[in-house]
């Protein structure tokens, strides 16, 4: 049979392609399924400026490839940054810039995945890590959690069970801060325990720490490399959610064996250095402004989807007030089944996504994500409203 395009590629495909079903992006009205940042406060202008700036300086350097980690100048950035701001001491050599954080978490899940090893990740995680994991073969198993973050006793038995089936425990995947979609940071003693349980029984960590720059309230906690002296813990970061999502820049960190095994499934020749010197430039010299800024701006956001929540809902769910990042983790009673009420709840005007589609073992209906980062800060209290109102419609509430 021949395809609409005239060849049939059938046969040519390989065993590792399937199908993606990634589709153009719809919006309900109130769209609480997508993780977008606050539009207002992308810094256009300042980029645009910086943009001009760098390439007076430099732009002649773009007739070259860039070398293959990336913008030496932009490393040296996030080797200050990371110094600074989450207590790693790192060397500009260490980085290597990706296209976005997902590049990075995605080369380094091929560097460690054959098919059938056992991946852990926090009970409910980030959808583009849990797709990557299962591409590559990765039986992803998920680690309770509480709003501390991962239990450390369901973390010793999940490692003893795979032990007991033979079967070492490849890596754990975990987003301490602000975890993707569950809201909570996780606490230093329970990053203090986890690393300790990581470290006994060998299993190396690989830390997303994408969303940690978006606190808006309390006290950072340290990052798991920081606390490690080990080269146990692997660590990606993102400028998606300080600068843009658009501008597809993130970074890795990993000791050189790491890396040079990551670096082999790079495709593409380096990072766009259009991007990076914009980038670079404007970071230099606004980049806290620039965070506090947005980060207000998120507060305010959060404060009204929270608020709604507390009118609308009441005492029938729960909810953790995130302190930071984008995400509020609605709970309702077990057996609340939102999957099925999702579709309909998207045409009747506010779109989620329940969290079963965020669970390797496919729990947790009864549970949905809301993003707040995008709307503002009367839309999200309108939208929660009307969720509760789409949810008495159909019986859950
Ligand atoms: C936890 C987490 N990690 C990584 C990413 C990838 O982001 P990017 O590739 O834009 O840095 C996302 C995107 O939403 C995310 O939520």
């Amino acid at each position: 049979m021949t395809s609409p395009s005239g060849f049939n590629y059938d046969s040519f495909f390989s065993a590792h392609a399937p199908v993606s079903n990634r589709g153009g992006n719809r919006n309900a009205r109130y769209d609480f399924a997508v993780a977008y940042p606050d539009p207002e406060t992308l810094p256009l202008d300042g980029l645009v400026d910086a943009l001009k700036t760098a390439l007076d300086r430099e732009g002649r350097d773009l007739a070259y490839y860039p070398v293959p980690a990336g913008l030496p100048s932009l490393r040296q950035l996030v080797a200050d940054k990371l110094q600074r701001d989450r207590n790693m001491t790192v060397n500009v050599d260490d980085i290597v810039l990706t296209s976005g954080s997902g590049e990075g978490i995605s080369m380094i899940i091929q560097a460690l995945t054959d098919p059938g090893d056992v991946v852990l990740t926090e009970e409910f995680v980030y959808l583009g890590t849990l797709r990557q994991i299962r591409l590559f073969g990765g039986d992803v198993r998920g680690v309770r959690c509480d709003d501390q973050g991962i239990i450390p006793e369901s973390l010793e038995e999940i490692i003893r069970a795979a032990e007991g089936e033979g079967k070492r425990v490849k890596y754990l995947y975990t987003i301490p801060a602000f975890q993707n979609p569950m809201g909570w940071t996780m606490s230093l003693e329970r990053r203090r325990r986890v690393l300790d349980i990581c470290r006994e029984r060998g299993v190396p960590i690989l830390e997303d720490d994408c969303y940690v720059d978006l606190r808006f309230e309390g006290e950072d906690v340290t990052s798991f490399h920081s606390m490690d002296d080990n080269g146990q813990v692997l660590y990606v970061g993102s400028f998606s959610k300080i600068v843009a999502p658009g501008m597809r820049l993130g970074y890795m960190v990993a000791p050189q064996e790491v890396r040079q095994r990551a670096m082999s499934f790079k495709g593409g020749g380096g990072v766009n250095q259009f991007a990076a010197l914009a980038v670079e430039e404007y970071l230099r010299n606004n980049m806290y402004d620039h965070i506090n800024e947005q980060n207000d701006a998120l507060r305010a956001k959060r404060d009204a989807m929270l608020a709604s929540l507390g009118e609308n809902f009441g005492d029938a769910a729960k909810w953790v007030k995130p302190e930071g990042g984008l995400y509020v983790w609605l709970e309702m009673p077990e057996g609340t089944d939102l999957a099925s009420l999702q579709e309909q709840s998207f045409e009747e005007g506010v779109g989620y996504y329940n969290g079963a589609m965020f669970s390797p073992e496919g729990r947790g209906a009864n549970c949905a994500r809301l993003c707040y980062g995008h709307p503002s800060p009367q839309t999200n209290y309108d939208g929660v409203a009307e969720l509760a109102r789409i949810f008495e419609r159909h019986g859950v509430l």
